[in-house]
């Protein structure tokens, strides 16, 4: 029987999942972790080489009789990532990722020269927040002038991958509107902003082709070998990892909303049409199936949760128990989360804060149950934005690390006052990526199905994961939300740098 791959490559780790189609069952599923170069003027880099040596060892780890029933495959990435290479295709430098901030200035030299904030928007849908691809290339012309003189070709993460799986060099909408650079409403690159971001260069030029949702390309014969898979396998085009979780959550008609707890939290929805707010209080940005996904995305997440458990010596996975013993609004002890900069809200120079210390919550469990109720309701802070634009959820499909701890889930119910339900594949992104390239394969067979029959027929959800809001724990985190949001208040003046 056929099988078809998704890869996912994260900010932590790469994955590789393996699934039959016929028996809609994951037959392999492999991770490889990966380092990350911090920086204290907020700088977060990862070598594309560490990709690659990831992407081999998670393919050596699965059995060679199933790699050779695999017929098609696609990469999910980490949006945002700048990966600059040569006229012969190597890599100039270290990857600048979505989470560093050390290119917030250039965020606002490339706005100010477009005209300010609402101009950018007007030109091309978004701001250039802190983490956009945009701000990356004018720090490399400081930074890295020989990186810069030599550039060729500008490729996002999974457009490396692709690069290195396919020999091509392409692109495509998800992942490309994540650079600031791309008109969201018309689907080509803003002339604007490209020439705000580098007026001495022709920046289209080193912009590869955007490729169609639906399009395959052919694996080369030595990434084939390398890899040991079939030498006709196809390539989909893949995506941002939070296009390929709308995938792999069924987030592909309108009025879908999923969430994904993972290293950052995001919330999107799928939009048939493109979904700009004229403040930016979202990223507008396109789906990999050939609509639009306006965003949320905070940069602390899991991350913040992994850190206090790790400061007190236990692991995340056991760690429900502090949230069952401790009330909602933990006694008063308040965290913004913001321990590598902040997008939402846009505070890119913001650090974490700890506030409403007393007697009574100065306790590990405390701190933890602050630190996942800071992250979930930067969040809320963002879903308001959404609410505020007109936009209505009637439930979440959750996914990511975080949708594997059971107090989450609920917080997320309660917090938001929205059902939660969850997909027996926790994996969203390497499964979403999966589907597509299935997705793309039928197309290319002429099989017609459309992406929201794949995702009907493929996406199930495990009823044994699902939480609804309750409103008594509502009413004591509404409560709880607005004291965060006094808090967030009073120190965004000091959080400005
Ligand atoms: C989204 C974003 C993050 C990364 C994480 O805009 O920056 O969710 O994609 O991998």
């Amino acid at each position: 029987m056929e099988l078809v791959a998704g890869i996912d490559a994260g900010t932590q780790s790469l994955k590789v999942l393996v699934y039959d189609p016929a028996a809609r069952k994951v037959v392999a599923s492999t991770s490889a972790s990966l380092e990350l170069a911090s920086g204290a003027d907020g700088s977060r880099e990862q070598a594309p080489a560490d990709w690659v040596a990831a992407l081999n060892s998670c393919f050596a780890a699965i059995a060679p009789a199933v790699r050779s029933r695999i017929v098609a495959l696609a990469v999910s990435g980490q949006q945002h990532g700048f990966v600059p290479l040569d006229a012969a295709g190597q890599v100039l430098a270290p990857a600048k990722l979505w989470c560093d901030t050390s290119t917030s200035a250039e965020c606002t030299q490339i706005m100010d020269a477009v005209g300010g904030t609402a101009q950018t928007i007007a030109a091309a849908g978004n701001p250039i927040l802190s983490g956009y691809t945009a701000s990356k290339l004018p720090w490399t012309k400081t930074h890295r002038p020989e990186a810069y003189a030599n550039l060729a070709t500008i490729l996002l993460p999974h457009d490396y991958l692709n690069f290195v799986l396919t020999g091509e060099r392409f692109c495509e909408y998800g992942d490309a509107s994540g650079t600031g650079w791309l008109d969201v409403r018309t689907r080509t690159w803003s002339p604007d902003l490209l020439r705000a971001t580098d007026p001495d260069r022709d920046l289209a030029a080193c912009l590869p082709p955007i490729a169609a949702p639906e399009a395959l390309y052919d694996i080369a014969p030595a990434a084939a070998k390398t890899l040991g898979l079939p030498a006709t396998v196809k390539v989909a085009v893949g995506g941002g990892d939070n296009m390929m979780a709308a995938i792999g959550t069924g987030c592909v008609t309108p009025g879908r909303l999923a969430m994904s707890l993972g290293t950052s939290g995001t919330l999107f929805a799928y939009s048939d049409t493109p979904v700009v707010d004229p403040e930016g209080a979202w990223a507008a940005f396109c789906s990999s199936t050939g609509g639009w996904l306006p965003l949320i995305c905070t940069m602390n997440c899991t991350v913040v949760t992994e850190q206090v458990a790790d400061a007190f010596d236990f692991n995340t996975r056991h760690a429900d128990g502090h949230l069952r013993n401790t009330p909602p609004g933990a006694d008063g002890l308040v965290m913004l989360p913001f321990l590598n900069g902040e997008r939402t809200p846009d505070l890119p120079l913001g650090k974490g804060v700890l506030a409403g210390l007393d007697t009574t919550n100065m306790t590990p469990a405390h701190f933890y149950r602050a630190a996942m109720e800071g992250a979930t309701y930067s969040l809320k802070y963002g879903y308001d934005a959404f609410v505020r634009g007109g936009m209505q959820f009637d439930r979440i499909v959750l996914t990511g690390g975080g949708s594997n701890s059971a107090q989450w889930r609920q917080l997320v119910a309660d917090v938001f006052g929205l059902p939660v339900d969850v997909p027996t594949q926790s994996e969203g992104a390497a499964f979403g990526a999966a589907l597509q390239a299935l997705w793309a394969l039928g197309h290319a067979r002429g099989e017609g199905a459309s992406i929201a029959d794949i995702t009907e027929r493929h996406v199930a959800l495990d009823p044994q994961l699902s939480a609804r809001p309750d409103p008594a724990r509502g009413h004591a985190y509404a409560t709880a939300y607005a004291r965060f949001l006094r808090y967030l208040d009073a120190l965004t003046p000091l959080q400005r740098g």
